[in-house]
């Protein structure tokens, strides 16, 4: 399956997406942390790549978002920005590169955007009103990102479903139009109740991107190797898996290393002639 209006679409920008929410049209996003998935992802026609600290999890076998670097998303980034995708290429601030203070939040933005980022997402509410609001005078889109924040892990103490009961869910909510006030472009919803996420999502007029937070937000966003059947862990109730590329993967490898043993592989057609005239024979 193709889409071949990927090949003439206008490049997606933060408007585009901002638009997206009055003109009803669900955004779609995955993540992409190379060159080749980020081609992939931008003839499949979605609105948004996001260069996610997930990558730790996914791509470098960390066992958090955590350990995470600047230079390994820079890394990452770069790879995904030769795709030069119609998507809207947004790319994560990850841990520590942005909590330490407005002036590092700014710094680091735009390292990112000097890579070929085109907005940066980070984790937090209120308590990062200060930092939002240094990057976005800097001129650098924001993506928000509120509930299930992963880089707040250990002090969730684990991944659990956030914004549950009144008192959970109107704190989230402030966070969401204190987001809105200052001027963040969309927020990803993570890991919230379903009724929250429409609750958000009807009382602000930017976008909500949901993962984990119900079919009432604004859009949905999806770790790629989950989507595909790439990841090793057990997958969250959220993720649906539209294919088993890791199976396919495993099979093709064995099948070569099967055919390598035998010595089916290579044959004479896969094989060069001394004289480009003569075909190569069979030993
Ligand atoms: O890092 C990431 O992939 C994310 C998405 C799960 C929203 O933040």
């Amino acid at each position: 399956m193709t889409n071949d209006s990927t090949v003439t679409r206008p490049k997606v920008t933060v408007r585009t997406i901002r638009d997206m929410k009055a003109e009803r049209v669900r955004i779609v996003s995955v993540t992409a942390y190379d060159y080749p998935s980020a081609r992939l992802a931008d003839e499949a026609g979605v609105d948004l790549i996001l260069v996610g600290d997930s990558l730790g999890m996914v791509v470098l076998g960390y066992e958090s978002t955590i350990p995470v670097t600047l230079s390994e998303m820079a890394h990452h980034l770069k790879a995904v920005v030769r795709a030069q995708p119609r998507a809207l290429v947004v790319a994560d601030l990850p841990f520590l590169s942005f909590q330490t203070s407005a002036e590092d939040a700014v710094r680091n933005s735009g390292r990112l955007m000097k890579r070929g980022a085109e907005a940066v997402k980070l984790e937090g509410g209120r308590r990062m009103l200060l930092q939002i609001e240094a990057i976005l005078a800097a001129d650098i889109p924001v993506l928000g990102h509120l509930g299930l924040t992963p880089q707040s892990v250990h002090q969730f103490g684990g991944y659990r479903v956030q914004g549950r009961g009144r008192e959970a869910a109107d704190a989230l909510l402030e966070d969401a139009l204190a987001l809105e006030r200052a001027g963040c472009f969309s927020i990803v919803l993570e890991g919230v109740p379903l009724e929250l996420g429409r609750e958000i999502t009807e009382a602000l007029k930017i976008p909500t991107i949901g993962i984990g937070a119900g079919v009432h937000c604004d859009g949905q966003v999806l770790v790629l190797h989950d989507l595909i059947g790439m990841s090793f862990s057990k997958p969250a109730r959220f993720v649906r898996r539209y294919a088993e590329a890791g199976d396919i993967i495993r099979n093709a490898i064995t099948a070569f290393r099967e055919d390598v043993r035998a010595g089916r592989y290579p044959s004479i057609e896969e094989s060069y002639a001394a004289s480009p005239e003569k075909p190569a024979k069979k030993p």
